[in-house]
């Protein structure tokens, strides 16, 4: 199965500009392109390949005239603008924004409710792996995330990034073979969730400081689906690179 990989602007670049010359460098099969909100119009025009995402969605998806929440956008505004995919959970959002396990359960039900593929965002803090609770974590983070979902029986097939909360942005990324262990701890996990009982198949990537150096060590294994790639797809040189290897 070819593998996906997911890029994360996060609040970059700072110009229209130069979101639209990272969109065309990145513009092939099997990415999914996550720019901030305020790019996604402009950047859908310029997709041929990549597919279209968002970074956050809100939980509320109100009838037409009920959006009385100041800042938010709900999963049918993404949809309307043609967006697919949506991250939700991102660790940032959970650690510097107070994002809760229950807020997160909400944002994927709207998401999945709408129609958008959601790429859920898990991952332990260096003190949670350093006090071995990283399994627990994990656990009570997709828990909690998917205890809504089991009404939702459209053929969405979600995906999850592991993301290991020290490893972003830092240079210091989980080495493969530990990443590897937890992705089939979390597919077990899935398992007996028994969430192929309502039509899903779960794909996990991989997120963390993933660049085109490592990249590879990390998809070779058949379990890993792709990656969440933040920084280096904000490089057209890394960009190059990166498409070349899946
Ligand atoms: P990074 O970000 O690749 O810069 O570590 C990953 C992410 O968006 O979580």
């Amino acid at each position: 199965m070819s593998k996906l990989l997911v890029f994360n602007w996060k609040m970059n670049p700072a110009t229209l500009e130069e979101a639209i010359s990272l969109a065309k460098a990145s513009d092939q099969e099997n990415i999914v392109i996550a720019p901030p909100f305020v790019f996604i119009e402009e950047v859908a025009k310029v997709l041929k390949k990549a597919r279209l995402g968002a970074q956050d969605v809100f939980w509320e998806n109100p009838p037409a005239g009920g959006g009385a929440f100041t800042g938010e956008v709900s999963a049918q505004e993404l949809k309307n603008l043609c967006v697919e995919y949506v991250i939700v959970g991102h660790s940032e959002r959970r650690h510097k924004l107070g994002e809760t396990d229950e807020i997160v359960a909400k944002k994927l039900k709207a998401a999945t409710d709408t129609g958008l593929v959601p790429i859920l965002c898990i991952g332990e803090t260096e003190e949670e792996k350093n006090a071995g609770k990283r399994e627990a974590v994990l656990e009570r983070q997709l828990k909690t995330a998917l205890s809504d979902l089991q009404l939702t029986t459209n053929n969405l097939q979600p995906f999850v990034a592991y993301e290991p909360v020290w490893a972003i942005g830092t240079g210091n990324p989980e080495t493969p073979e530990s990443a590897l262990a937890t992705i089939k701890f979390i597919k077990e996990l899935l398992k007996n969730f028994r969430i192929s009982d309502f039509g899903f198949r779960v794909s996990v990537l991989y997120g963390g400081s993933v660049n085109s150096q490592n990249l590879q060590d990390y998809i070779k294994y058949k379990e890993v689906d792709g990656a969440l790639v933040g920084g280096a797809s904000l490089q057209e040189e890394e960009i190059k690179k990166i498409i070349k290897l899946i």
